[in-house]
């Protein structure tokens, strides 16, 4: 499995087994992670910062501020930056400050900062591991979700045989392949989502179109992408890039993504559509360009087919179908009508009403409805914040369905 894209921060502790994070990090960076060490001051008494910002290709951090350059190491962004913090090897010292919250060097405080999941991995004396003290910090950072690696068994830097040594660099990396698998819920799925606006020709250089960015669609897309679906996705004229390895299909009309949805959709575990489709394009499309004559000028449009809900009725028991709404006025009755009448799980709603919503914007507002009419509110956040959200209720959908 390949860890590209994946950011991994390792803080290592002062204890002898920290020469064994060098075969660590070269596994990582084999397998093309990025990777950030930060260590203690009593870690840097084992290892040398040089040999692991060598072998990480970045600046190691052991203080809040870099002495030469002056930078500040700033804790919160290395936290946030972080897709799985490691520690290790984690002394019983470094494990009882996790426990308690003690913030007394930069790893303290990237711990405490931690968005991610957190993986111990104890190194210590076979009787500092027994200890009771030891066992209590290790039974709390269990409760706070951080995942123990076990010690292994067998002859201690002591001279003592027992167990109490830093699990071997192959096991942790084992630990850490099996973390992204399982961060992976959706791996075997397969999601189709439609994004952006729609173009409907009216002669060769003229169309209807309208202001949508495609920038939520993509985020819920890369997204779901992330979390393992293979993922379609279906996109009107946008300026943006998906992440690599989604399936793109660039159309223009409102047809055209009719007929690239209808092709995807029953094999689609999960399907998004939060394309802005035109809902009429014009009845004749000209072969030449139309020239200005008279003072009017009328188009004649017809309604285009609504996407959702044809696929709506072709939904089985299995699937997962979302729709958007956007919507002025009568917010909540107009969404749960769209909810019915196309058939869906729910219905992501954007109100007109709500500043920094909609259109363009980098950030959204939504209301989500689901089939019993249940209305969870969110706040305004980043697209990709509010894909996150989303993507967590497509996963609660698909594990009530027992997939
Ligand atoms: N949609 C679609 N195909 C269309 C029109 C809309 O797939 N031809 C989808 C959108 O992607 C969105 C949802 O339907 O997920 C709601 O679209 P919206 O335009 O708000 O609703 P309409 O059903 O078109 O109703 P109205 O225009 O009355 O608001």
């Amino acid at each position: 499995m390949s860890l590209r894209d994946k950011h991994i921060v390792i803080g290592i502790s002062g204890s002898i087994a920290a020469y064994k994070i060098a075969t660590l990090v070269r596994l990582l960076r084999k397998a093309d992670a990025s990777v950030q060490v930060i260590m203690t001051q009593e870690a840097t008494q084992f290892i040398t910062p040089l040999t692991l910002s060598t072998l990480s290709n970045n600046p190691v951090f052991v203080d809040y501020y870099d002495q030469k350059t002056g930078e500040w190491n700033n804790h919160v962004h290395v936290a946030e930056s972080a897709d799985l913090i490691l520690i290790a090897p984690a002394t019983a010292n470094t494990i009882a400050k996790c426990a308690q919250g003690i913030c007394d060097n930069l790893l303290q405080a990237v711990y405490l900062s931690a968005k991610s999941r957190v993986l111990i991995a104890p190194a210590m004396d076979l009787d500092m591991w027994i200890h009771p003290s030891v066992n209590n910090n290790i039974e709390l950072l269990k409760s706070y979700g951080n995942v123990i690696i076990p010690p292994g068994k067998g002859e201690l830097a002591s001279g003592l045989v027992g167990e109490g040594r830093l699990a071997e660099p192959e096991e942790i990396f084992a630990y850490i392949l099996d973390f992204f698998e399982k961060g992976m819920p959706l791996k075997g799925k397969k999601a189709l989502v439609s994004a952006g606006p729609t173009y409907e020709a009216i002669d060769p250089v003229r169309f209807i179109g309208n202001h949508s960015s495609g920038k939520m669609g993509y985020a819920i897309a890369n997204r779901l992408h992330e979390l393992g679906a293979e993922v379609t996705l279906v996109s009107g004229p946008t300026v943006l890039s998906p992440a690599v390895g989604i399936n793109r299909i660039a159309v223009q009309s409102a047809a055209e993504m009719l007929d690239a949805c209808s092709k995807f959709f029953d094999q689609a575990d999960i399907t998004v559509m939060s394309a802005a489709v035109a809902d009429y394009t014009p009845t004749e499309v000209a072969d030449q360009k139309i020239k200005k004559k008279a003072e009017d000028f009328t188009i004649s449009l017809k309604k285009t087919t609504d996407i959702l809900a044809t696929l709506g009725t072709r939904k089985h028991e299995n699937q997962t179908l979302v729709g958007f709404a956007l919507e002025t006025n009568n917010e909540l009755e107009n969404a749960i009508g769209k909810l019915r009448r196309k058939n869906l799980d729910f219905i992501v709603l954007n109100s007109m009403q709500d500043k920094g919503a909609g259109f363009a914007h980098d950030t959204n507002k939504i209301t989500v409805i689901d089939k019993n009419a249940e209305i969870l509110t969110f706040d305004l956040k980043s697209k990709t914040e509010v894909a996150k959200d989303i993507c967590r209720l497509i996963i609660k959908h698909q594990e009530s369905l027992g997939l």
